[in-house]
């Protein structure tokens, strides 16, 4: 554990996409992992279910194919409307769009670089999403079941950054899950993958709170 993280605030403002800072050369233990994960478990889960997985991924060749299919999405949405590349471009000059700027650069070094990172970490959940019938419950259920898993998540990107792991959050690959599944061997009509962490040690000393959306556009109190 690093001493100088001392604080729960310190470690929840600071905790970022770790993407250009992943120190590219240097192992990371499994035993690391398995620590982190630990911690991750204690997260909460709907109805006590404890459904979330984590696919820890160190193998090279898999890590390869992982990062062949994440590059043909990207190419994808690098077009797309809503991408964070148009709407860097669609965005004013000013602090906001030189934000957007900078994820869309650290972005790019992800994609180009993905196959390199030592280990991926894919958190899963038991169940196939999106089969909820529509009707009163398909928001319970779709809440229910994201919310036993992202906690978890994010819990490991905290205890992996106490621990000098840097992680980035990506959804990207889940364009094509199915293909994903059939290079780790998730049973994909059984389990769901929601995200995937490319994580190593980060380079550098720590990391600053980024620029958020100010509280009282956000904050709601008694109503909307
Ligand atoms: C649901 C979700 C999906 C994301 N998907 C991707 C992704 O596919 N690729 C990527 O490089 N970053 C992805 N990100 C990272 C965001 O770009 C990043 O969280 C955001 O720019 C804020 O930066 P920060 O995490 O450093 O505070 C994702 C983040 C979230 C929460």
């Amino acid at each position: 554990m690093n001493d100088w993280l001392t604080t729960a605030d310190e470690l929840l403002t600071t905790t970022r996409s770790v993407r250009r800072r992943l120190d590219l050369g240097r192992a990371v233990p499994l035993d690391l992992v398995r620590d982190c994960v630990r911690i991750a478990l204690q997260a909460p889960t709907g109805g006590n279910s404890q459904v979330a997985h984590f696919v820890v991924v160190a193998d090279a060749g898999k890590r390869a194919r992982l990062a062949d299919l994440y590059r043909r999405v990207w190419v994808g949405y690098r077009k797309a409307e809503n991408s964070v590349y148009a709407r860097a471009m669609n965005e004013p000059s000013g602090p906001r769009r030189e934000q957007l700027q900078r994820v869309a650069e650290s972005a790019d070094f992800l994609v180009e670089n993905l196959h390199r990172v030592p280990l991926h970490v894919v958190p899963c959940i038991e169940g196939r999403l999106g089969r909820t019938p529509p009707g009163p419950f398909a928001n319970v259920a779709n809440a229910s079941t994201y919310g036993s898993v992202l906690p978890a998540a994010w819990s490991f990107m905290l205890a992996a950054r106490a621990r000098g792991l840097g992680c980035a959050w990506t959804t990207a690959h889940l364009a094509c899950e199915e293909e994903a599944a059939g290079i780790l061997g998730i049973p994909y009509e059984q389990v769901t993958q929601v995200a995937l962490l490319p994580t190593a040690y980060y380079t550098g000393a720590t990391f600053r709170p980024a620029a958020r959306r100010p509280l009282d556009q956000t904050l709601h109190v008694d109503s909307w």
